[in-house]
């Protein structure tokens, strides 16, 4: 008999990290695919049986009485949620919410006082502190639509955030826009399908919260910057191959291409919460140009000082 061990199997809500050995037992001789495919399920039953979240198989991820019961759960024992490892009340009302989750933590660093670290499932880290005085958290979102639309909805869902500004960059489409340049976008149209799903398959309007692009555009003219409020484009290839849409894009009026604003635009929608995103143009889809790394870095943190005015208003 060949002993398979699993080591450091952690199960997700426990409040105190459990690791623990794991041992499958398979025939010997099987062919090492064999092996590993039963180990596999083996460690599937073991936390299967001991996780309450129960979201092993497939058939309880789409049974809806599951997921209410696993929902209710939740709510009733305050636990963490698959992807977020914080206690109910650990994020402020407004998170803003960066793709990178090490921007996450320099933004908390740089302009939060006393800022706490209260998740880091999968290393995305997010992080709650003050600003003026105000209770503010801040955390990654991932890559693409189905990344932000899991933490978006947990944040809204079982934490309690009312208002969630994603802070990124994004492809300019036209030719009057150009690197550094500020985008405030109003409404998001996308070639994913999730807001057309969420929609029974009809067109679902991805639109920012209204007060939020007003405060916004009001803060960019404080600060004097010349921000462009508009549409973007959220795409699922950031490699796209080569095709007639960006033309298509920009003459229907799309300012840029991006990969998350119309998935964070439908979860608010779905769970009544405020979102907006602001972007800075980091390339230039057409002219090939784009921002070096420390470019990068100055044009984000003048885009955060716009959030931060935004989340404190
Ligand atoms: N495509 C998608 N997302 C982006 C881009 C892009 O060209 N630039 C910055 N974010």
């Amino acid at each position: 008999m060949l002993s398979i061990f699993v080591e450091r199997c952690r199960v997700a809500p426990c409040p105190k990290p459990a690791w623990r050995p794991m041992q499958a037992v398979v025939p010997f001789g099987w062919p090492r695919n064999m092996a590993v495919i039963t180990a596999t399920k083996s460690v599937r039953r073991w936390v299967h049986r001991r996780n309450p979240w129960r979201h092993g198989t497939a058939r309880q991820e789409t049974s809806i009485e599951t997921v209410a019961a696993r929902e209710l759960r939740c709510t009733l024992a305050r636990m963490p949620t698959p992807h977020i490892s914080a206690q109910r009340g650990d994020f402020a009302d407004c998170v803003l919410l960066p793709g990178d989750p090490l921007r996450a933590r320099f933004i908390a660093e740089r302009f939060f006082e006393r800022p706490e670290l209260v998740t880091s499932v999968r290393n995305m880290l997010g992080y709650t502190g003050t600003f003026r005085g105000r209770r503010v958290s801040v955390m990654g979102h991932g890559m693409g639509i189905p990344s932000v639309s899991i933490y978006a909805t947990e944040l809204v869902k079982f934490y309690g955030a009312r208002t969630l500004i994603r802070v990124g960059s994004c492809g300019a489409l036209r030719a009057d826009l150009a690197l550094r340049d500020v985008i405030i976008a109003q409404a998001a149209g996308t070639d994913s399908n999730v807001n057309r799903t969420r929609c029974l398959g009809f067109d679902f309007p991805a639109v920012a919260d209204w007060s939020l692009v007003h405060s916004a555009v009001d803060a960019a003219r404080s600060r004097s910057i010349a921000a462009r409020v508009g549409t973007v484009w959220s795409s699922d290839l950031f490699y796209s191959p080569p095709s007639p849409l960006f033309d298509r894009l920009e003459s229907l009026g799309v300012l840029a291409v991006e990969m998350e604003v119309a998935g964070l635009y439908g979860v608010a929608s779905e769970y009544n919460a405020s979102a907006l995103a602001l972007l800075t143009v980091s390339d230039h889809l057409r002219r090939e140009e784009s921002l070096d790394s420390i470019e990068r870095e100055q044009s984000f943190v003048a885009m955060v000082e716009l959030a931060l005015d935004v989340a404190t208003r």
